[in-house]
């Protein structure tokens, strides 16, 4: 199995890709030798633009050729460039949890812009959404930081689920996902629903209200009978507007339970290979619940950011990770990058002989 990183956080140490932050992988090469019947190309996740189109386009991959795609979970910069998908290669269907449409989700973590600069200085929308708000002023100093992580402010929420305009009316294209399912007999979605492991304390800055319809009659938070030229932009400005009203009650959302979130399942002759993008519920919950789905116990390879967020504790939850992965699946893979920081990354590599970090235009076979 070959999988390409169309679009990461990281780019490319010498071609000029976009980056942005945001995740997309082709998957192909799925089984080797394989039918034209079989499903042997996959995109997973269409990051926070169009860019992981036009770096397919660069990278001479045709996702024509895509039996399907799938979203892990509804977090814009996994769902932002559904849109273009549409556009483009709306006859190929989309593989996502079917809460997605129903979800607004919400980020208080500041934004921290300088992380963002990618060497070529490529953003399509993403700098539209970035909002220098007076915690992201507080957070460059150093003696506030723990206190901002304890404590983020609702009044700094952010916008950033899926257009849910794209989900109205007549669309063919969309699978939704209820329940765990087996897609081929070796291809797997799976909600994790282990708890057994710590989840990633940066799950904390992210929250979800559920119910578009009963937010937005209440609070006119956003009104989908029109299409918005620009959902994205619109949402965050409405969103600031009405929680700095006080019109959305912070009792009235919820940290995310992330139950829009599943993890690709592929089970080959060395073992498991999970694709799990955000790594919300915890990689390690993640994997045990694919384990327990599928009944297959060993694991050959991870891949995905693990979220650990740059924090006062990332060391200490990086650190932890690292001694239960190496009791757990000494000899697997593991390749992190996207929402994984470069401090927990370096970290990684320095402890796990099989960590690698990805990148926008990176190529690895499983
Ligand atoms: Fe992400
Ligand atoms: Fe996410």
């Amino acid at each position: 199995m070959r999988i390409t990183f169309l679009v990461d956080n990281l780019p490319h140490p010498t071609l000029p890709l976009l980056t942005e932050h945001g995740l997309s992988m082709y998957i192909d090469q799925i089984t080797p030798n394989s039918s034209l019947l079989t499903p042997n190309s996959i995109l997973c996740d269409m990051g926070a633009s169009g860019a992981y189109i036009k770096n397919a386009k660069a990278l001479g991959i045709d996702l024509n050729a895509c039996h399907w795609a799938f979203l892990s979970h509804a977090h814009a910069d996994h769902t932002g460039g559904l849109g273009k998908w549409i556009a483009q290669y709306g006859h190929i269907p989309v593989y996502a949890s079917h809460h997605i449409p129903a979800l607004q989700c919400y980020s208080s973590r500041p934004k921290q812009v300088a992380s963002h600069k990618s060497s070529f200085g490529h953003f399509d929308k993403l700098s539209d959404r970035i909002l220098l708000t007076e915690s992201t002023k507080r957070l460059n100093d150093s003696t506030t930081k723990q206190q901002e992580f304890d404590s983020p402010e609702r009044s700094d929420l952010r916008y950033i689920g899926p257009d849910l305009n794209l989900f109205h009316g007549h669309t063919p294209w969309f699978k939704p996902i209820e329940q765990n399912t087996w897609l081929t007999p070796h291809i797997a979605l799976v909600h994790p629903t282990c708890n057994q492991y710590p989840k990633p304390l940066g799950n904390k800055y992210l929250t979800v209200v559920e119910g578009q319809c009963k937010v937005s009659a209440e609070a006119s938070l956003l009104d989908y009978a029109e299409p918005q030229p620009d959902f994205m932009s619109e949402a965050n400005k409405v969103a600031s507007q009405r929680f700095n009203d006080s019109a959305i009650q912070p009792e009235r959302s919820e940290n995310d339970p992330f139950l829009h979130e599943i993890a690709l399942c592929f089970v080959t002759p060395k073992g498991l290979v999970i694709v799990s993008c955000c790594s919300h519920h915890g990689a390690l919950n993640t994997i045990e619940s694919c384990m327990e789905f599928t009944g297959c116990n060993t694991l050959h390879a991870y891949i995905g950011g693990l979220h650990f967020v740059d924090s006062p504790q990332v060391e200490a939850e990086t650190t932890s990770f690292i001694n239960d992965w190496l009791t757990l699946y000494p000899n697997a893979y593991l390749y992190t990058g996207h929402c994984t920081c470069p401090r927990a990354a370096t970290l990684l590599k320095a402890h796990l002989s099989h960590c690698h970090t990805f990148y926008t235009g990176n190529v690895v076979e499983v």
